[in-house]
């Protein structure tokens, strides 16, 4: 059977999608330098723990496990971070991915599902965002991820090969069995930082950036879709591009808004806690609202997201907190101190 490669398999949404592999019988390698990622997330294939600038181990793994087709997570993705150090956005983002498009058109690789995101469309003119929307990001992080869309678009014209890229939207639930979860230190994501507050003794005011933007409530709005469903949309995608060897591009949301202040409002329900909050000035990196007119990508994969209620996708969030991160921050800090790479 042809093996995928996973780059990134080892962080929160590449874990899913593995586990979404694993499901539906596929054979797969997951490639990572875990400076993000977690060695326990990877389960159900090989981890080699490499980096994309590592083009010997990369042309060695695929030649080692006859890779037929790319999924392709690895990037550094935090908004704010990329307006601090957009140098470490370029190199790790737009050079990491230039290498694994040389050694996939040096192997004869021919297939890839490139994560893109939302950012690529910067403060979009129409909301719902349609996939025909002028793409003009805002910050270093949207920009290497459009030159990345690029730069995939001109080698797959040039080498024939075919391509998903996957516009996601905001990225939140967990694995509802627990068996893997989202671990990053420290949190950045807007539900794991808000149900983390709740466990504090001390209860800091989370910071909620906004308050005067044009929205309903001030705060932003954005359109979450759950980790499961994002992986189940990746192993289609992977297969219809492999089917057809046509090129696919998709926004990959739900198409619902919901705003930072509401999403408080349903941790507070779930934790069945109050969590005190406090407005500070806006992200610059931060559009008020974005939404996905996801249009055809359901469709046209032939599938229906599972999980559309954002009160079940921060219980499972929560579920995961609870039980099972502690013990993954325990190995994580193990691993920091012997000097090894968690
Ligand atoms: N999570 C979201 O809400 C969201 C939204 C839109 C797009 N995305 C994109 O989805 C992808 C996965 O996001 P995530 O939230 O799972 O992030 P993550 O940080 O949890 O996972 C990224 C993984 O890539 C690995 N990695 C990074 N640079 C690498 C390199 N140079 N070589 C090898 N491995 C490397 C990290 O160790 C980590 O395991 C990213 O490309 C991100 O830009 C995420």
């Amino acid at each position: 059977m042809d093996t995928i490669l996973v780059t990134g398999g080892a962080g929160f949404v590449g874990s899913h999608v593995c586990k979404a592999l694993s499901r539906s019988g596929k054979k797969f390698v997951v490639y990572d330098n875990l400076a993000r990622g977690n060695r326990a997330a990877v389960q159900w294939c090989d981890l080699v723990v490499g980096d994309l600038s590592d083009r010997n181990l990369l042309q060695e793994t695929i030649e080692r496990h006859s890779v037929k087709s790319v999924i392709h997570f690895a990037a550094l993705a935090y908004v704010r971070e990329s307006i601090l150090y957009p140098n470490m956005y370029w190199q790790n983002n737009v050079s990491g991915t230039k290498n694994l498009l040389d050694v996939m058109a040096e192997t004869g690789v021919r297939h890839i599902v490139f994560s893109s995101s939302c950012a690529s469309y910067g403060v979009p003119d129409d909301v719902p965002i349609h996939i025909d929307c002028d793409q003009n990001p805002i910050t270093p992080y949207g920009r290497t991820k459009l030159a990345c869309e690029w730069m995939i678009q001109d080698y797959a014209r040039q080498n024939e090969w075919s391509y998903a890229i996957l516009r996601y939207f905001n990225v939140t639930g967990n694995d509802p069995d627990l068996d893997i979860g989202e671990v990053h230190e420290p949190e950045t994501h807007i539900v794991p930082i808000i149900l983390l507050n709740s466990l504090n003794f001390h209860q800091e005011p989370v910071p909620i950036f906004g308050g005067t933007l044009p929205t309903a409530d001030g705060t932003c709005v954005r359109d979450f879709i759950h980790v499961t469903d994002l992986a189940s949309v990746h192993v289609k995608a992977l297969e219809h591009i492999v089917a057809t060897n046509v090129s696919a591009v998709f926004n990959v949301g739900l198409g619902k808004g919901t705003s930072v202040l509401e999403l408080l409002k349903v941790c507070e329900e779930v934790t069945k806690k109050r969590i005190p909050y406090q407005m500070a000035n806006p992200n610059p990196g931060d559009p008020p609202c974005l939404v996905a007119d996801p249009g055809k990508v359901w469709t046209a994969l032939n599938l229906n997201p599972r999980y559309t209620e954002i009160k079940t996708m921060v219980e499972h969030t929560w579920q995961w907190i609870q039980n099972k991160r502690p013990a993954w921050i325990k190995l994580k800090q193990q691993s920091i101190d012997s000097g090894s790479v968690c």
